[in-house]
């Protein structure tokens, strides 16, 4: 036999009892293409390729040992792995959807996802509805037969959603905590509103959580009839604390220094 050229070299030298050592769990597969052990195996693969292994792009050991994994995890039939989100999500839907069906989308989603539904999938012949987060499983109820999949985040990414109708006076527990302290010392009686001062509307708060976390979260301001919450809130929940400063002397500081206090805390 002639000797063997450098690329058959690069591929089959040293290559023996490397090919099955007994790991403990599963190895990293790279190679693309798996070796079946006779003609008939070869041939059966076509008809039953369950258990059979013949070209990574249709099954790689390492991520059906993964799928495997996730699926167990979840409680779930089956898991199918992609290398990336966008290839999860445009994967999903192409199986799920056909001409003439509707995707109804919540209006809260990854902005690729959103241009994928209304730049691509309409190009084809789906229909996009899409539903405010807060209702969208009444929306799904109450959708017709045509509308084939729902798609929604929870939590949403980037943009986080909260309602800046609504002010409040945020407080810290732990001001709150030595407040009350006092006043049990002092023996005081009757109705005491006890708050960090300063006001502000959910919405603005969150962003002062986001800004304090140094984190690039999105936040959009929505109203309270869009954020259609079953239980209802106040518009104003801003305390007058007036009693409390006549009982201790003080006020409780502000509930900007009472955040940044609360987030150093945490780190
Ligand atoms: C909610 C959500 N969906 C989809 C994607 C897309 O994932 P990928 O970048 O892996 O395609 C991202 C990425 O940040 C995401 O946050």
């Amino acid at each position: 036999m002639s000797d063997p050229k450098l690329g058959t070299l690069a591929v089959h030298a040293g290559e023996g009892e490397t090919l099955a050592v007994p790991s403990i769990t599963t190895p990293v597969y790279l190679a693309t293409t798996y070796r079946f052990p006779d003609a008939a195996e070869a041939a059966a693969y076509l008809d039953d390729p369950e258990g059979r292994w013949l070209y990574a792009r249709l099954e790689n050991p390492t991520v059906v040992a993964a799928e495997r994994k996730v699926a167990a995890l979840e409680g779930a039939e089956a898991a199918a792995c992609f290398a990336s989100g966008m290839a999860a999500i445009t994967a999903t839907l192409l199986s799920v959807l056909r001409a003439g069906d509707a995707l109804l989308l919540s209006d809260a989603l990854y902005g690729e996802t959103t241009r994928l539904a209304r730049d691509v999938l309409a190009r084809f012949g789906v229909e996009v509805r899409t539903a405010p987060l807060g209702s969208i499983a009444a929306a799904a109820e109450s959708a017709p037969p045509r509308v084939k999949a729902l798609l929604f985040e929870t939590p949403t990414n980037p943009t986080l959603r909260v309602v800046d109708d609504q002010v409040g006076s945020p407080t810290y527990a732990a001001d709150l905590a030595g407040a009350l302290l006092d006043l049990v010392a002092l023996g005081a009686t009757g109705t005491v509103h006890a708050v960090n001062e300063g006001r502000v509307t959910w919405c603005g708060f969150a962003r002062a959580i986001v800004a304090g976390l140094g984190t690039d979260v999105e936040v959009v301001p929505i109203t309270t009839a869009e954020a259609a919450r079953p239980a209802p809130r106040p518009a104003f929940s801003v305390l007058d604390a007036d009693r409390l400063a006549a009982l201790l002397g003080r006020r409780l500081p502000d509930w900007h220094d009472a955040l940044a206090r609360y987030l150093a805390a945490g780190r």
